[in-house]
């Protein structure tokens, strides 16, 4: 049962959920999302409660953490069982990349303009059990791209990909790639950071190694609270980052073992970062997945799904935009006008979103409404 004291605005009234900026339009949920009055009241309560030690309690702070794993749980496979809290994606991503099997002159498959915490760990790893990067360009056809060495590269043993890519909302078909790499036995791991909260996890369809994503995109809520998603498999049998306290069984009085091994806990709660599982984190994370799942991802992808085809239609003849698009956000290459000319246009507009690597990313949420949307593609219409 989530906190009662939560309560969740219904779709309808979805605008006045979020934090707004007094003037302008904020489309930049692809870097960080809007903060929810919902969320602020949450950390508050929580920053307020931590001036107040003697009255903390052990058994609400557990019971609080198993709620939000389970509201976690909810976006991928319904289990608690295989969700850890990690700090970064990139921690998560590291604790996989030391978990899957990799030998020497093997190979794992990234996206040469993958995010670098989906990059690095793997370099890493590579570079640690004298394996080697097979870094794939996306090209025109993303699927197709990732598709060609995971059927012609024996040495193959890990695929680890986004969903949805960070520059430009572009998405792979992770239904071909997913079956594509479970017949030649090669481990999927995504980083759902771009996707997860707005877009459907089809986790029993892809069937992952790990799944990570960060907190403070689309799942609503901020820094330092990512989750760890792990197979069935691999929660039982992947190691821990650290052997912190919190990921361990104590005995009854609360001592551990010093002459034989410590129990780690179940599932993937052995891989909780230790001292992240704090209050005030998983206060902030309780409330923006109970307005989330009140929501509800699918009626999210919908709605985000209708606003970004509005705009693709208006500026299709101006901009590039990848054909494959993911419904919650997308990248505008401008043909005829500077990238930064747009920049300067939208910003004398107040509209903030992020412009990099030649794409305009417009990432709303369900603040923004078609009015919104059809002033975002005048400004771009006009922009020189
Ligand atoms: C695809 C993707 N993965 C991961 C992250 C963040 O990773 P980390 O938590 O390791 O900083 C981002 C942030 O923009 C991202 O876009």
């Amino acid at each position: 049962m989530p906190d009662p004291s939560i309560e969740p605005l219904p779709l309808a009234r979805a605008r006045d959920a979020f934090m707004r900026p007094e003037r302008g339009m904020y489309l930049d949920f692809a870097a960080h999302s809007l903060r929810l009055h919902a969320v602020h009241r949450a950390a508050q309560t929580a920053l307020d409660a931590a001036t107040r030690p003697w009255d903390a309690s052990w058994d609400a702070w557990a019971a609080q953490a198993e709620r939000v794993r389970l509201q976690a749980a909810l976006l991928f496979d319904g289990d608690p069982n295989g969700v850890a809290f990690v700090p970064s994606a990139a921690y998560g991503l590291a604790l996989a990349a030391r978990a899957l099997p990799l030998e020497a002159d093997e190979a794992v498959l990234v996206l040469d303009d993958a995010f670098p915490s989906n990059l690095l760990p793997w370099q890493q790893r590579c570079g640690e059990a004298g394996a080697r990067l097979v870094a794939v360009r996306r090209g025109a056809d993303a699927t197709a791209a990732v598709l060609e060495p995971i059927e012609h590269e024996p040495a193959l043993r890990t695929a680890a990909l986004e969903h949805t890519h960070w520059h430009d909302g572009g998405r792979l078909d992770l239904d071909l790639i997913a079956n594509a790499c479970h017949a030649r036995g090669i481990a999927l791991v995504l980083d759902l950071s771009q996707s997860l909260g707005a877009v459907p996890a089809e986790i029993a369809r892809w069937r992952p190694a790990f799944a990570v994503s960060v907190g403070y995109k689309w799942l609503l809520g901020a820094h330092g609270l990512c989750v760890l998603w792990a197979s069935p498999h691999w929660r039982e049998h992947a190691s821990p980052i650290e052997a912190h306290w919190s990921a361990h069984c104590a005995r009854e009085d609360w001592s551990f073992d010093a002459a034989a091994d410590n129990a780690l806990r179940p599932g993937a709660r052995r891989f909780d970062a230790g001292e992240i599982v704090d209050v005030p984190r998983l206060s902030v994370a309780e409330a923006a997945l109970t307005q989330l799942h009140a929501w509800g991802v699918d009626a999210i992808a919908a709605r985000l799904g209708a606003l970004t085809a509005r705009l693709r239609e208006q500026v299709v003849d101006s901009f590039d935009m990848p054909d494959v698009g993911a419904p919650h956000f997308v990248g505008l290459r401008p043909r005829h006008a500077a990238l930064d000319a747009c920049v300067l246009a939208l910003r004398a507009d107040g509209i903030v979103c992020t412009a990099r690597h030649g794409v305009l990313r417009i990432a709303p949420h369900l603040h923004i409404d078609e009015a919104d949307i059809d002033r975002v593609a005048s400004v771009l219409r006009a922009a020189r």
